[in-house]
């Protein structure tokens, strides 16, 4: 990856076609590390290519896994796992492998690995991750930046209640409870779908799990997991992106390989703003904005169901040019409204106040030079690019290619003027 790459992008183009949905990134993350739960080889299918899987199947060679890619297949021989250590320089690169914690912890007794540190988000404190683990059994140190967790008699069940259903809580909560001796149960867990998937990957392992998905889940320890083969579920957030591509650009577009069923809370959203949009089943969708699109009620971000924090940027991009004053609560992170800086660069109105972003619609955007400073905001000037009038050059890639597969070829594929330099 080279980091001088810009995205160059000529707006005004409607996005109209079909694009296929690629593996959800905030599934196949925890499904590599519950990988190493399981004595032999995993198969993990529609694994996306992107830059944050890659550093994740470093992590676990360094565990002493032997991982290969064929497609978007994954596999994980987890044999031999001899490691318990995760370098400080993957840590750093990607502050999710914070959910290998568990799982290493789950099947070596032991887990050392450098503090995850904030991001571009803000501070992501682990004080959840850390406080259910030691409910668990687990002796934690935190010293110079590293946390030195142990195990020495093993994992023992217990009843934990989240102060937030945090997602990666729950993650490492799930990873330390399916071979630990006992009962655990999980209050106030996330329900994400990619919670789901992790549990129906773990239960085809072994594990005995119930309520996944819901506020309440039970993990019965077993001794032991044996490999399974899963499939990682689609992208939801990069299937919202491309919906609100084509609602910006007023074009139609066609997904395959979704689940509009994890989609609800915006799909919503989208309608109320004029967008059709219809499911046909079998993972497809379609959606249409002929016209001009106006404001949508209030947006709040919510825990899952309710209105996602990842969408949150794509949906400020796309309400600067719809009629009217729409309004953003962003209730999960305190700092994801730096894309609004840029996005007013493209002529965009937006006032942020702390958690609250106001965005005036104005009638058309246009290009201009912007810079992306996380994933997420970064698809939200991609997209934004896409309907402003003339050329935009977007640079920060590295934070966008963390989650998306060759985002401009997929727009390229459906009409976009977009190429990477
Ligand atoms: C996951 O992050 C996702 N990442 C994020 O997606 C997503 O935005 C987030 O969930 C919320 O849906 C992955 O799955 C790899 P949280 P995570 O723990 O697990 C606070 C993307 O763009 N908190 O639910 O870190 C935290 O500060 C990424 O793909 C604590 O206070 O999210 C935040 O305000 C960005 N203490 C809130 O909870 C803790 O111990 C939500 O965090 C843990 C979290």
């Amino acid at each position: 990856m080279d980091n001088r790459q810009v995205l160059v992008v000529n707006g005004g183009k409607r996005i109209e076609g079909e694009l296929e949905v690629h593996g959800a990134k905030n599934s196949a993350l925890p499904l590599l590390s519950a990988a190493v739960l399981a004595h032999g080889e995993s198969i993990l299918h529609n694994c996306p290519r992107l830059t944050d899987v890659d550093a994740a199947c470093r992590i676990l060679t360094c565990l002493g896994c032997r991982c290969s890619r064929s497609g978007s297949t994954v596999c994980v021989d987890a044999t031999n796992v001899s490691g318990s250590e995760i370098p400080e320089n993957l840590m750093r690169e990607m502050r999710s492998s914070i959910v290998f914690l568990g799982a290493v912890l789950g099947r070596t007794g032991r887990c050392r690995l450098s503090f995850p540190g904030g991001c571009e988000l803000g501070a992501r404190p682990i004080d959840l991750h850390v406080s259910a683990l030691r409910q668990m059994g687990a002796v934690i140190t935190e010293e110079h930046g590293y946390l030195s967790c142990s195990a020495p008699s093993g994992l023992k069940g217990a009843r934990i209640t989240l102060s937030f259903p945090s997602v990666g809580a729950t993650e490492n909560i799930l990873l330390a409870a399916a071979t630990a001796n006992g009962v655990t149960e999980i209050h106030n867990a996330a329900r994400e779908p990619e919670i789901c998937d992790l549990a129906e990957y773990l239960t085809k392992c072994g594990a005995k799990i119930s309520g996944a998905g819901d506020g309440v889940i039970v993990i019965e320890g077993t001794e032991r997991l044996e490999p399974s083969e899963h499939s990682v579920i689609p992208d939801r957030i990069v299937a919202g992106t491309y919906l609100c591509a084509a609602a910006i650009t007023r074009g139609e577009l066609i997904l395959t390989h979704c689940e509009p069923s994890h989609m609800t809370a915006f799909i919503q959203v989208l309608e109320a703003m004029g967008c059709r949009t219809y499911a046909y089943g079998g993972g497809k969708l379609f959606i249409s904005c002929k016209k001009q699109l106006s404001a949508p009620p209030t947006i709040r971000t919510m825990p899952y169901p309710g209105f996602p924090t990842d969408i949150q940027s794509l949906f400020t991009a796309l309400c600067a040019t719809a009629e009217g004053t729409s309004v953003f609560v962003e209730t999960i992170f305190e700092n994801r409204f730096r894309h609004a800086a840029e996005l007013m660069r493209l002529g965009a109105q937006i006032k942020v106040e702390g958690r609250v972003a106001i965005v005036e619609g104005v009638k058309s955007l246009s290009g201009a030079k912007l810079c992306a400073a996380e994933l997420r905001g970064g698809a939200a000037l991609v997209t934004a690019a896409l309907a402003a009038e003339g050329t935009s050059e977007i640079s920060g890639l590295c934070y966008i290619d963390r989650g998306y597969e060759s985002i401009e070829s997929a727009l390229r594929s459906v009409g976009a003027d977009i190429r990477r330099v």
